[in-house]
């Protein structure tokens, strides 16, 4: 494995080899050693912290102060996967608010790239912050920000009109400037064809094993969680005697494209 920071431009040259890319969440400066001390090439602060180390039901209670005080924590312990930053809730409500929150995470929380949820009216914003030199991943499919007004978390794209309205987005999004594409939740045979349309980088969840790379929730692949883990998710710990042992099984499994096994692909 090469000690090179990874940048996007390493993680397009990988889309481009086809080596699959292998993202997980992190929220703080130990884990953040750990992933890297196996080849973890993203390192996601998602704002999934706010269910996983906060306890709330959702997303949306999660501030731009507690991402830009995470994504410092997972900067500190970092030194080669990119490191890739949520903007919470309503922080790119409007292109200025998105690009005062990605200035914050850029500069205090040592951000490389910040990752906004929504699909056409996120566009101008898209632009707005590459133009500012703002490197940007789009996230589509189930947007968990969105949870409220969707009425629970619930696969995307089943049907013609919504999955065309997803194809639509992504080609919209890579015009606009993203340099990564994050699929959560949706088929893996629309998340195939969107990785294969696209130049950018397509990291799934929930999305099939035809993406350029795949990304779950750190709590959810160690078997952190209380109650049932997602469909599309596995429990890495199970047969590890360490928390080691059961990201590097992850790591492996991305790269050599066993995982997202068959039964781990919902639709
Ligand atoms: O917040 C998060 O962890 C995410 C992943 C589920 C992609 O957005």
């Amino acid at each position: 494995m090469s000690l090179a920071p990874i940048t996007v431009a390493t993680l397009a040259g990988m889309k481009a080899k086809g080596e699959p890319i292998a993202c997980l969440t992190c929220y703080d400066a130990s884990f953040a050693r750990l992933l890297d001390s196996v080849g973890v090439d993203l390192m996601l602060v998602g704002d999934s912290l706010g269910m996983v180390l906060q306890g709330h039901r959702t997303t949306v209670p999660v501030t731009i102060e507690q991402m830009v005080y995470h994504a410092a924590c997972v900067s500190r312990g970092r030194e080669r996967a990119l490191l890739v930053v949520d903007l919470p809730f309503l922080a790119s409500a409007t292109p200025e608010r998105a690009i005062d929150a990605a200035g914050c995470l850029m500069q205090e929380g040592g951000a490389e790239v910040v990752k906004l949820e929504g699909g056409a009216p996120m566009l101008d914003t898209v632009r707005r912050l590459t133009e500012q030199g703002v490197p940007v991943c789009a996230h589509l499919g189930l947007l968990p920000q969105s949870v409220h007004r969707i009425g629970g978390y619930r696969f995307q794209g089943r049907d013609h009109a919504s999955a065309e309205a997803i194809r639509h987005d992504a080609v919209a999004m890579q015009e606009a400037g993203a340099s990564l594409l994050v699929l959560e939740c949706v088929p893996a045979a629309l998340a195939s064809e969107i990785a294969l349309m696209l130049s950018i980088p397509v990291i799934g969840i929930g999305a099939g094993a035809g993406c350029d790379g795949q990304v779950l929730v750190l709590h959810d692949m160690l078997g952190l969680n209380p109650g049932r883990p997602p469909s599309f998710s596995r429990n890495f710990m199970t047969g590890q005697v360490s928390i080691g042992d059961a990201v590097d099984a992850y790591v492996r499994a991305v790269k050599s494209r066993e995982f997202p096994g068959r039964d781990e692909i919902p639709y």
